[in-house]
Order: C-alpha cells, then sequence, then structure tokens
C-alpha cells in the first residue's frame, strides 16, 4: 500500500483504541522481517530510522528499501518516520527523502546530548511542525527528558540522550505544560518523559509507579483526551531474550525493560505509538550468536541472517497482537499527503489538542 501518515494511522488507532508498535530499521533483514509479521498479522506498521540508521544505511538506500516494501507488502500500510530528529535540517531531509512522519526531538539542543529549556523546545518545534503540515508531513515533539527515575541519570547509550543527572522535574512530563506545548507547536502526537529510556538497562527491578510513572500518562489523558502519546524506550526486555542471548555466549547482566501489561494500560489512557528497538537487536542478536555457538563452521551470512529475522518476525508478531494492531490493516486506506496538507491548511484536521478538558 501507499505508505501513510503518522497522523492517518494515530488517528484510526485512537478511533479503534489499539496501539502500533514503532520497530526501528537499519538494513534489509530487519525491514523484510518486520514487514513480515505485519503482513502476517495484517496490521498497519511504523518504520522509523534514527540519524544512525540513516547514516549507517544512507539515505538513498533507505527509502528504495521502503519503496520496495511498499510493492512487496501492497496490503500494508507503512509510516516512515524519522526518529529523534536533532534540528530542523534532519527533519527537513527526511521529508525531502519521502518520510511521511518526522520527530522533531527538542527536548535536547540540537547535539542530542544538552537538555533544552521549553522556549527553545517549543520554538523549534512549532518552526517544524508549520513546514511538515504544509507538505501533509504528521509530526512528534517530545517534552522532558528520557532517563532513570532510580539513578537520575539520563541515557546516552544509543548516541542520543541526555547527559548526566537530571531533576525529577526534568525527566517528568508536565501535565499542564504538555495542554502549553502541544497547542503551541500544532503537533500530532507527543512523546513524553515518564521513567523509560533507550536501552536494555532501564530498571534494576520490576518497575512500579514508583519509577514507571504510568499517573504520567494518566495526567496527561485527562486534560487531553484526544492527544497521542509517544512513550519512548518502551522495549519489555523479556526474561526468556536474555535468557537465550546469556545462553549463547551474552554477557547481559540481570535487568527489567517496560512490561507489555503497563504498555495495554498506556493504549487505554491514549498511547498510540510505542517505540521498541532494543527488543528486536536482542533478539536478533541472540541467533546470530547461537548459530556462531552451534555451528562453528558455517560463513555464508545467510544462515546467520535468516534465524535472526524469524526472532525478529515472532516478536513483532506479538507486539502486534498484544497492543490490538493485529488485524486492523484492511480498515485503512491511504489518504495522500496532499489531501493531508489541505486538511490541515483548512483547518479540518484540527489540531487534537483543541479538544483538551480541564481538570
Ligand atoms: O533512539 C533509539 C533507537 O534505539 C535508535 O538507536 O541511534 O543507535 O540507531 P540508534
Ligand atoms: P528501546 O531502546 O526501549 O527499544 O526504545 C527505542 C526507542 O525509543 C527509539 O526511539
Ligand atoms: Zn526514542
Amino acid at each position: 500500500m501507499a505508505r501513510i501518515t503518522l497522523r492517518q494511522l494515530l488517528d484510526h488507532a485512537a478511533e479503534k483504541g489499539y496501539g502500533v508498535p514503532a520497530f526501528n530499521i537499519n538494513n534489509m533483514e530487519q525491514l523484510l522481517a518486520i514487514m513480515a509479521a505485519a503482513q502476517s498479522v495484517e496490521a498497519p506498521v511504523i518504520l522509523q530510522a534514527s540519524r544512525g540508521a540513516r547514516s549507517y544505511a544512507g539515505d538513498v538506500m533507505l527509502s528504495k528499501m521502503i519503496e520496495a516494501a511498499e510493492v512487496m507488502f501492497p496490503s500494508t500500510p507503512i509510516v516512515m518516520h524519522q526518529d529523534h530528529g536533532n534540528n530542523e535540517q534532519t527533519c527537513y531531509s527526511a521529508m525531502l527523502m519521502g518520510f511521511t512522519s518526522v520527530m522533531m526531538d527538542g527536548s535536547l539542543k540540537a547535539d542530542g546530548k544538552t537538555p533544552a529549556d521549553y522556549a527553545y523546545n517549543t520554538a523549534i518545534t512549532a518552526r517544524v511542525t508549520e513546514v511538515a503540515h504544509d507538505l501533509g508531513v504528521s509530526v512528534e515533539g517530545e517534552l522532558g527528558c528520557l532517563g532513570s527515575l532510580e539513578t537520575g541519570q539520563g541515557e546516552a547509550e544509543d548516541g542520543h540522550g541526555a547527559e548526566g543527572v537530571l531533576s525529577h522535574d526534568q525527566l517528568l512530563t508536565d501535565p499542564e505544560q504538555a495542554v502549553e506545548f502541544v497547542t503551541a507547536t500544532g503537533v500530532d502526537a507527543l512523546a513524553i518523559a515518564m521513567g523509560t529510556s533507550h536501552g536494555a538497562y532501564k530498571f534494576s527491578r520490576k518497575p512500579d509507579g514508583d519509577i514507571l510513572a504510568m499517573n504520567v500518562v494518566k495526567e496527561i489523558n485527562a486534560r487531553l483526551p484526544n492527544l497521542h502519546l509517544v512513550m519512548h524506550g518502551s522495549s519489555s526486555v523479556p526474561e526468556e531474550l536474555q535468557e537465550r542471548f546469556n545462553r549463547f555466549g551474552g554477557k547481559m547482566p540481570a535487568t527489567w525493560g517496560v512490561p507489555v501489561e503497563e504498555i495495554q494500560v498506556g493504549i487505554k489512557y491514549g498511547v498510540r505509538k510505542i517505540n521498541i528497538d532494543t527488543d528486536c537487536r536482542i533478539a536478533m542478536a541472540a541467533e546470530l550468536r547461537r548459530v556462531c555457538q552451534e555451528v562453528p563452521d558455517e560463513f555464508d551470512p545467510r544462515k546467520f541472517m535468516k534465524p535472526s529475522m524469524d526472532a525478529l518476525t515472532a516478536l513483532c508478531r506479538s507486539r502486534f497482537e498484544a497492543f490490538g494492531t493485529a488485524g486492523q490493516a484492511k480498515s485503512l486506506s491511504a489518504i495522500p499527503l496532499a489531501t493531508m496538507a489541505k486538511r490541515y491548511r483548512s483547518g479540518s484536521l484540527g489540531p487534537r489538542p483543541a479538544l483538551s478538558v480541564a481538570v
């Protein structure tokens, strides 16, 4: 199917009450494995590329791979999204490469490390939104910094994340400020800070409300019931995957991620996009390790990659099922970018925050 915008997909998800996992891609194997999962359960899919992915694969390769996916999986609606855009140039170049959605992450300065102030974040996000909407492209903003409520540390594990110690105020999105931010910027979706962080080492114990602040989701949803919320750092880092990774020579100390049941609660309170990369990485890496260990004379890369792809497909399928995304592709037909642009201009695609309620 022609690619669709994040806004179209999340509006549909809100109407039907489901969430959509956003999986990161860097190469053909990840793309094919994720698409196979989406097709097998008739789910729409959000594919996202970080700046790291864009420099790893190259913009031309990434955009041609998405074109190939559209041809190979004609019944699967695809959103192509820029993950953690650090400045305007990153977002505009993504739009030029055919991305239908961008994240302008103005919670950090353009270096991707220094926490930015509210005025900076609002101004840059509003500028990107104005341009994007004129082209029909969707925008995700972020308010608050990802990081651990246990340690007070931001996370720079993936090269994008606040450095050093952060206060609770920085680590938790302020619901009142969220209302102001979405009204001032007009973003289509808002990523929030609630104690999640990127990578495998999110929590040192099974998270409870002290370290995974689901109350932030509920408080924002109470004020902005129609706003699409985004949970970053939402890999679950399942024990079985840790165990499999370690069984074949990996060294991953025991750790906890975001339980799928908590994400399911979030979906009831407006979480529509759920970012997952680490689980995909571990699922693939565990199979690479297994083949290395079990078949030491193997040197055909396909023999390593195929089991990895199968593991990724199984993981993605289970997230599509858990979040209610499975089965939703058939009731979506692509709204062209030009139509989305016209709707933004005419105001008929009003900013969802306009539907906020006072609490
Ligand atoms: O934003 C976090 C994702 O896991 C992407 O990571 O920047 O290493 O590609 P990356
Ligand atoms: P994880 O590291 O938890 O998979 O989060 C990925 C993410 O938020 C990408 O933006
Ligand atoms: Zn993220």
